[in-house]
């Protein structure tokens, strides 16, 4: 809003759209130099003339400009900074932030947004890299919703492949229903592994793998039998880890899905004349891209990886109609997406442009790497046990008289897992320290959330009415939000709508994050600079709307990040 207003204004003196001149104002570092400054080098050449005599001029001729009213400007060298009335503007911002459609915008309206996330393997362990995958996507997904997209979470399971084969081998030799029934994707692993280790005995093993997946191909009764029992189990273990996380899912559609739609994929380009023989197997040529060649089939005709996602993208985007298909997929695969897309432009596909790979770093535990294989698996659920286990000894040493102890330690044990994954650009290593992300003052969730419900508390004291907001005989007050914190926090408020668009052009989560800081910042030190809950009654009910707004603002942004909010901790 002040942006606007500030181009506005400049419009009319200068030689610039207000597109133009809003792309160039600047938030000053410090309060002394304005509210929001405009740099003048980029008029010298247009008026032959030093920036800083020109920002003179332009403070002069605008002086008496009827629009500058409550707004004060001052040219120091060649910016001109621009003040804000804080008595008048505040009230203006506050009753903009709490508009309904503030936090429900409209920038994505009729766009749809498919979101390939999480996307574990059947009969194996749900990895760290699924996890972040599933925090990542699941704040897209609220970021998208928030902007006004119908934004659509698929759940891309790895149900397919010849490992099902070895998986049903090993079931048949060794497995043990009741080991399924209790930890089934422990069990799966043991005889995996156990599968591999006696491969190398007695190579028949690998044969009547072979010939296990062939059944399954074709559909025989006990090979899909067995294979839907992993499916079953395996999922229900996930959706316990969904539900731990508040994570929800649109459509699970496995690879297998995409079993009967590659077919014409593989066709097209055979006819496009794309496919070609190499070693015994077809693939794509990249090479002008300077990328190796993606593999379509393997030596014995099957299908591969890459082809299941060349099908997959074109139902997107045809059966499904997404305008935008982003993959929240480990840095791992970077090549796979590229060459993926690469293939689907090939074959004149133009919008593989909306095609996205939403890549992430690894995850460590205190320094060390998670691996899943050789059975060197610390289970995640084990790690999200812990950190509600943590967060619950500091809530009892904290509020013990608290009534919902168990659902508050759940929301902040586990937001700080989720926290902590987002804070930081995607791209980069999260170490993931359980001290450190449950720290209560620190740059975490439980930061956020304690000033939530901070903020919560203090309206409650003041006997915070909702319909407050709209009232319009005793409306909010500026004189009353004139101090510096109390500006500053509504300014930052005042931000929302930027941070969700910024967040959506990176599609990087760690802006709504490190907004949710900055927010919670800003308000603590409101908080500890102000009184709120003071007698005179106006006073205290502009104060509360200040606050209130706060909380609007913060609960939303947890949202989006797939935080709660309790409102007691
Ligand atoms: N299941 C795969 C894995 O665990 C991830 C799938 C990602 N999505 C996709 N469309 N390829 O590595």
């Amino acid at each position: 809003m002040l942006k606007e207003t500030i181009a506005n204004i400049l419009k009319d003196v200068i030689l610039l759209s207000t597109e133009e001149i809003e792309q160039l104002l600047e938030v000053p570092p410090n309060a002394e130099l304005g509210d929001i400054a405009f740099p003048c080098f980029i008029l010298a050449k247009k008026y032959k003339k030093n920036p800083t005599i020109i920002a003179a001029e332009l403070v002069e001729q605008l002086k008496n400009d009827l629009k500058l009213e409550n707004i004060n400007i001052h040219s120091q060298g060649a910016y001109i900074n621009f003040f804000f009335e804080n008595n008048v503007w505040s009230e203006k911002l506050l009753n903009s932030i709490l508009q309904e459609d503030f936090t429900k915008m409209d920038i994505g309206k009729n766009e749809r947004i498919i979101i390939d996330m999480s996307s574990p393997n059947i009969a194996k362990p749900f990895g760290i890299g699924h996890l972040r995958s599933t925090m990542i996507g699941n704040a897209l997904y609220h970021i998208y919703k928030v902007a006004g997209y119908d934004a659509v979470r698929v759940n891309h399971l790895g149900d397919w492949g010849t490992q099902f084969g070895k998986q049903i081998t090993a079931y048949k030799r060794w497995g043990d229903q009741q080991k399924m029934k209790d930890n089934a994707i422990h069990e799966c692993l043991q005889l995996y592994v156990k599968f591999h280790e006696e491969a190398e005995q007695d190579p028949e093993l690998e044969k009547e793998a072979r010939i296990w997946f062939k059944k399954l191909e074709e559909g025989d009764e006990e090979a899909i039998k067995l294979w839907n029992y992993f499916i079953e189990l395996s999922l229900k273990e996930f959706k316990l880890m969904y539900e731990k996380l508040g994570v929800d899912f649109d459509h699970y559609l496995g690879e297998s899905f995409y079993n009967d739609k590659m077919e014409p994929v593989v066709i097209e380009l055979k006819e496009k004349g794309l496919l070609e023989k190499s070693e015994g197997a077809m693939v794509v040529r990249l090479d002008e891209l300077d990328m190796p060649p993606c593999l379509i089939l393997k030596s014995d005709g099957t299908t591969i990886y890459p082809t299941r996602d060349l099908a997959t993208a074109i139902y997107r985007h045809e059966q499904m109609k997404g305008s935008k298909i982003l993959y929240v997929v480990g840095a791992e695969q970077q090549l796979h997406f590229k060459q993926v897309f690469a293939v689907l432009d090939k074959i004149g596909k133009g919008w593989s442009n909306d095609c996205e790979h939403i890549s992430f770093g690894l995850m460590k535990f205190e320094g060390k790497k998670m691996s899943t294989r050789r059975g060197k698996v610390i289970f995640l659920e084990k790690v999200l046990e812990e950190a509600v286990s943590k967060a619950k000894e500091i809530i009892n040493q904290k509020n013990p008289d608290l009534f919902n102890k168990d659902e508050v330690a759940e929301a902040i044990g586990i937001g700080s897992v989720i926290f902590n994954d987002l804070k930081n650009n995607r791209i980069q290593e999260v170490d993931f320290s359980l001290e450190d992300a449950l720290n209560f003052e620190g740059e975490t969730g439980a930061y956020v959330q304690c000033t939530y419900a901070r903020i919560q508390s203090l309206l409650e004291k003041g006997e915070w009415k909702e319909s407050w907001i709209n009232d319009h005989l005793n409306p909010v007050d500026g004189k009353y939000l004139n101090d510096p914190s109390s500006w500053t926090l509504s300014k930052e408020l005042m931000n929302f709508q930027q941070i969700i668009e910024l967040a959506l052009f990176k599609n990087e989560p760690s802006v709504v994050a490190r907004y949710a800081l900055e927010v919670a910042k800003k308000f603590n030190r409101y908080y500890n600079n102000v009184r709120i809950n003071v007698d005179d009654m106006n006073e205290k009910k502009s104060k509360l709307v200040l606050t209130y707004a706060t909380g609007k603002i913060l609960k939303q942004v947890l949202q989006c990040l797939g935080l709660k909010s309790p409102s007691k901790i």
